[in-house]
């Protein structure tokens, strides 16, 4: 193994900047060399809070400039992600964790594939869900048979699809064998539009959609109340043998094999659930060893893009009314705002 220690720059010290730094704490080969945010407060707070001894920056161009990183991890809002990225890549950083999503456009997401392709840059976005242990156990069920042949999926996730839908879809594409989908139709209400992260997008979504190895998947996005009340985020996987409920942090809320009446799964401790405590830490250790190696991280960039196809295929059936095929040639915009434009 390894005893390479990877110096750190971390930009953004808000909400998923703390997580990660917490994080980082937990992870021995990374040191945090430099913290930087607009808010040059918070990166002090930060600094004192975890006991980092970094250099605080205002600026991030002065730290790329400054310092000599290994990593850099992006929290920013979404329409910062890409650009930041950019800005890094050209400064000669080689290793990038960033938040997700990717980008607000189809383009964005393209662009950012195009980068880390072509400039041999190890870049991986915080699908952090992919660790939840519940998210695991219930990957590890599936593949044992437990559930018998998987033949459908249901989605639920909370508006909207794009920003918390990518986790979802990574979520169903961790429990499908990572198959690809091979075409959507789904429609979404604008009408009521909401924006996350500076990201505008429809309040409501319902889809269809199919996966290479034959699974049916069917998707709902939006604050509503499913039939038992307990599925708003996560995901239904139902096979010939039986089903599981699974939340999208891997709290497993009912799992059921129709032969086996006493069939339970075994309880995981409550805090699984909770991003902090293991999910970031471990995706961040997983960062590492892909750094080391050369097996790409359980959240490589390649899975980030896959679950933004689907959701980029899914605006463009809202536009053409129609079912669209994957792969999504095309359609570079992000037509989900035009649609909202629209209908103001
Ligand atoms: N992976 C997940 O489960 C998850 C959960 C929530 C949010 N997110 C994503 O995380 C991202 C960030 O969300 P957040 O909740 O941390 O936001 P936040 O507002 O709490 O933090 C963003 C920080 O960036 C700083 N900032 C803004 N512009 C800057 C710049 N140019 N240079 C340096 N610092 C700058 C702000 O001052 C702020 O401290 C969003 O894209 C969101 O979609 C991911």
């Amino acid at each position: 193994m390894s005893d390479t220690v990877y110096k750190v720059g971390l930009i953004g010290c808000g909400g998923r900047g703390n997580l990660h730094a917490g994080a980082i704490t937990k992870v021995p080969r990374l040191k945090v060399e430099a913290l930087c945010d607009i808010i040059p407060r918070k990166a002090m707070w930060m600094n004192e809070r975890y006991g980092f001894d970094a250099t605080i920056y205002e600026d991030y161009h002065k730290m790329l400039a400054e310092k000599e990183l290994d990593l850099v991890i992006v929290c920013l809002w979404t329409p910062l992600h890409l650009p930041v990225i950019k800005d890094c890549v050209n400064a000669g950083i080689r290793y990038l964790h960033s938040e997700k999503p990717v980008a607000p456009t189809w383009n964005g997401y393209l662009e950012s594939a195009y980068i880390a392709n072509s400039k041999g840059v190890k870049l991986t976005y915080a699908h952090q869900r992919r660790y939840a242990k519940g998210n695991l156990l219930t990957r590890k069920l599936i593949k044992d048979g437990v559930f018998g042949k998987i033949q459908r999926m249901e989605l639920f996730s909370p508006p909207h699809l794009l920003d918390c839908g990518t986790h979802t879809f990574d979520q169903a594409f961790s429990f499908n064998d990572e198959s690809p989908v091979t075409w959507v139709l789904g429609n979404g209400d604008v009408t009521n539009s909401i924006s996350y992260f500076e990201v505008p997008a429809e309040s409501f979504f319902v889809g269809h959609f199919e996966y290479k190895n034959g699974v049916k998947g069917s998707i709902k996005v939006g604050r509503m109340k499913t039939d038992g009340g307990d599925l708003e985020s996560g995901v239904r996987v139902i096979g010939d043998k039986g089903f599981i409920d699974v939340l999208w942090d891997g709290i497993i809320t009912r799992a059921v094999v129709y032969d086996d009446p006493s069939f339970q799964v075994e309880e995981l401790p409550a805090y699984v659930g909770d991003a902090g405590a293991t999910q970031i830490p471990d995706m961040l250790q997983g960062v590492v060893d892909s750094l080391d190696g050369d097996l790409p991280a359980e959240v490589d960039y390649r899975r980030a893009i896959r679950a933004g196809e689907v959701i980029f295929a899914f605006y463009e059936s809202m536009r053409q009314h129609k079912r669209i095929y994957l792969p999504l040639i095309g359609q570079g915009d992000c037509p989900i705002a035009d649609m909202i434009a629209q209908s103001k």
